[in-house]
């Protein structure tokens, strides 16, 4: 069982053990136990107050205790984005991925589809899909490029973090903070969704404008798990990504042996079932900002480095208005994962677990049954029920791996086949 700390981004003080956390400073002459004290940061020194995020870390043994990493041979999927190259200015949409031949842990599972910018300049973010099937026992991940974030689309997952543990179900997501060391558990034996890595600013909560002080995701609704640990003295692999290759090394301890913890640069979880949802009780279909769960600001103001947006259920009340997604080409590049049910704007093809991309200026928007349906439904108050899709969608164009260019649907441009000619007067 574990407990959490509501809020998003809040000092936190919490110890899994009474008097490992010290008191009054961070790092005294002799921490309580012999603990070692060490600070982990998500942002610069110098970084604004309000922007700010750092925990302190109590822990058995410093972290800098370990063995020289060697090159990874697992995962053999887990890349980088391709950094040259063309990129076809076509949509692209995939299937969800098999389910794995062999067992196959979580970091083993991932597979990058879709990446943009470059972790060495720390700017951009990837969407990986995994499949797993076995727990992550006596092995650890670390991610040193980006900031991660779960969206599990089928199974479980019981994260087991330095800073504690905790548990999303699909219909939830967990953020990771870069660097904060973790193993994954699968309670349901196996487990599908998709992995989030932001390699730019953290993601925030976006600013609410004239909706006011309430809205979207709220604070509240964000948890951050109490300080957890696991006392092993056996072999554990840990494996690092570090600037878009995988390395490893062996410790012949857990490295979740943080005893205590202050900050506010911790990992969280959130309900999305708990977002706000606002829409229009007039005309018109608003820009899916308004659907904005989290966002990673990118140094010109209102363009993101990734926005976490998504398509929960709401009412659709709008008059004199076709109610889906309107065709569009856009400036900002969109990456879109459906965890269940049928998103409003593609009937057919856009399966849950599965992924498509609309990169910047291609068009797009719905699929033509869904266009007629659309065109012809009686206006009455309506409600999309028992359905939630996502997008990551971001200001750098992304880049498919090229496991994704050979995996891709060989017909989606046809989803925009056949609409009929206007006829003018
Ligand atoms: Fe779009």
């Amino acid at each position: 069982m574990t407990d959490y700390f509501p809020g998003f981004g809040n000092h936190v003080a919490t110890e899994a053990v009474p008097g490992a956390l010290p008191e009054g400073r961070n790092s005294p002459q002799r921490p309580a136990y012999g603990l070692y004290a060490e600070q982990l940061s998500g942002t610069a020194f110098t970084a604004p107050r309000a922007e700010n995020r750092r925990s302190w870390l109590y822990r058995m043994r410093p972290s800098a205790e370990h063995p020289a990493f060697t090159p990874y041979q697992g995962a053999p999927l887990f890349t980088a984005p391709l950094m040259s190259g063309p990129v076809a200015p076509n949509r692209q949409r995939w299937s969800p991925l098999p389910g794995p031949d062999a067992p196959v842990d979580l970091i083993d599972s991932l597979v990058t589809m879709l990446g943009n910018g470059n972790p060495e300049i720390l700017d951009g973010v990837a969407v990986h899909c995994y499949a797993a099937d076995k727990d992550m026992d006596r092995r650890v991940f670390m991610d040193a490029d980006g900031e991660l974030l779960f969206i599990p689309q089928e199974g479980r997952l019981s994260l087991l973090t330095e800073m504690g543990r905790i548990d999303i179900a699909p219909g939830q997501i967990a953020i990771v903070p870069r660097g904060v060391r973790f193993r994954a558990l699968l309670p349901d034996g196996n487990a599908r969704g998709y992995l989030t890595e932001n390699y730019g600013s953290l993601f925030r909560l976006p600013d609410l404008g004239p909706i006011g002080a309430n809205g979207l995701a709220n604070p509240r609704d964000f948890e951050t798990p109490m300080a957890w640990y696991e006392d092993r003295d056996e072999p554990f692999e840990l494996v690092q990504k570090y600037l878009g290759s995988l390395w490893t090394m062996t410790l012949d301890h857990s490295p979740l042996d943080v005893v205590a913890w202050h900050g506010n640069l911790a990992p969280c979880r959130y309900d999305l079932a708990k977002f706000n949802t606002i829409g229009t009780v007039s005309y018109d279909h608003p820009d899916p900002s308004i659907f904005t769960v989290l966002t990673s600001p990118s140094a010109v103001p209102g363009r993101a480095n990734a926005d976490f947006v998504i398509f929960p259920p709401r009412w659709m009340v709008a008059e004199d208005t076709f109610r889906p997604p309107w065709f569009h080409r856009n400036i900002m590049s969109e990456a879109m994962g459906l965890i269940h049910g049928a998103y409003d704007a593609k009937a057919e093809g856009f399966q849950p677990g599965g992924l498509s991309l609309h990169n910047l200026m291609a068009g797009h928007g719905p699929d033509k049954p869904s266009w007629e349906a659309a065109s012809n439904a009686d206006l009455a108050p309506h409600k999309i029920e028992n359905t939630i899709a996502f997008m990551v969608e971001s200001c750098w164009p992304y880049r498919p791996t090229g496991y994704a260019m050979e995996h891709a649907q060989s017909d989606y441009d046809a989803a925009w086949a056949d609409f009929p000619k206007a006829v003018l007067p």
